[in-house]
């Protein structure tokens, strides 16, 4: 199963792993979108706006009334966007897109990942941008503290890196391993309503630096490769490679625990 997947890195993710023997579950948030990759890959495809809670316990019903069991998720939605307006939930929009919907969907299909016969793997995309976030438990939506776009999507994908370490942690005994990837600098549709990643992005400055979505896909597939791999639980790669980059907060044990308990009682979790 792969979010985000109407565009750029899932997209490209979608169209590498579709095959005979592969049933894909392809989440976006525009239908229009998606219905050309899932016509590309044969792949089920559902919609959900991760901005709406209630979309996301909505996606997983149904993924759950259609599924006994989920080997891959890989959480990919996500992108920049702008701190206010809050989302319909109140929360700040980067916060809630980026982590909280993608916690409460991972954690409403639980029981499908624990079903997968050989292990499941959750990878969540994360982004180098992780250096530059900075988790407060007491204040995740930005409220007393002023957040710019790159200052709050920083914090959404270092929340990614603590995430994948919860998972680790609580759900090691029921099989289900998690890995948190940067995926390289993609000229996807990215960064689509900042000026400055437009203007390094997606004019002739790209052919400096940014890679293809199939480039960056390659990260996310060699870890669905690997599978529900012990040695790689709770490790953040920088593209191929282990250990990438990370904030220092991204090992605290404590902020794993604080970040996981909070964000469940703002989504209604026991
Ligand atoms: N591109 C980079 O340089 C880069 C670097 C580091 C990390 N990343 C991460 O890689 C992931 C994929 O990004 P990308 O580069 O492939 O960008 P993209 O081309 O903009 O694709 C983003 C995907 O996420 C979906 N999405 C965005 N907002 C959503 C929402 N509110 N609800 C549900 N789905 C939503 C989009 O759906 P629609 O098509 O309907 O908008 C699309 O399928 C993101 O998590 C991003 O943070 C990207």
């Amino acid at each position: 199963m792969i979010t985000g997947a109407s565009d750029g890195i899932g997209a490209a993710a979608a169209r590498e792993l579709a095959g005979p023997d592969v049933d894909l579950i392809l989440v976006g948030r525009s239908a229009d979108k998606l219905a050309k990759v899932t016509a590309d890959t044969g792949a089920v495809g559902l919609t959900a706006d991760f901005a709406r809670l209630d979309d996301v316990r909505a996606l997983a019903k149904e993924i759950a009334d259609r599924t006994t069991s989920i080997d891959v998720l890989l959480n990919n939605a996500g992108g920049t966007f702008e701190p206010t307006p809050p989302t319909v939930d109140d929360h700040e929009p980067n916060f809630q897109i980026n982590h909280l919907a993608p916690f409460l969907l991972t954690n409403l299909l639980h029981d499908r990942l624990a079903a997968a016969e050989s292990g499941a793997l959750v990878v969540n995309t994360s982004s180098i941008g992780n250096l530059i976030g900075r988790v407060d438990p007491t204040d995740l939506d930005f409220r007393r503290r002023r957040a710019t776009q790159f200052r709050a999507y920083g914090t959404s994908k270092l929340e990614n890196i603590l995430f994948t370490r919860g998972i680790a942690k609580r759900w090691r005994d029921d099989g289900i391993v998690s890995a948190a990837v940067h995926p390289g600098a993609v000229a996807s549709s990215f960064g689509r309503d900042s000026f400055v990643i437009g203007l390094l992005y997606r004019t002739p400055l790209k052919r400096l630096g940014p890679i293809t979505p199939e480039q960056g896909a390659a990260a996310l597939i060699d870890l669905v490769h690997r599978g529900a791999d012990p040695d790689i639980n709770g490790v953040y790669f920088s593209r191929h490679r282990a250990r990438g980059p990370e904030s220092r907060q991204a090992h605290d044990p404590e902020l794993i625990d604080q970040l996981w308990t909070v964000s469940a009682e703002l989504v209604g979790l026991d």
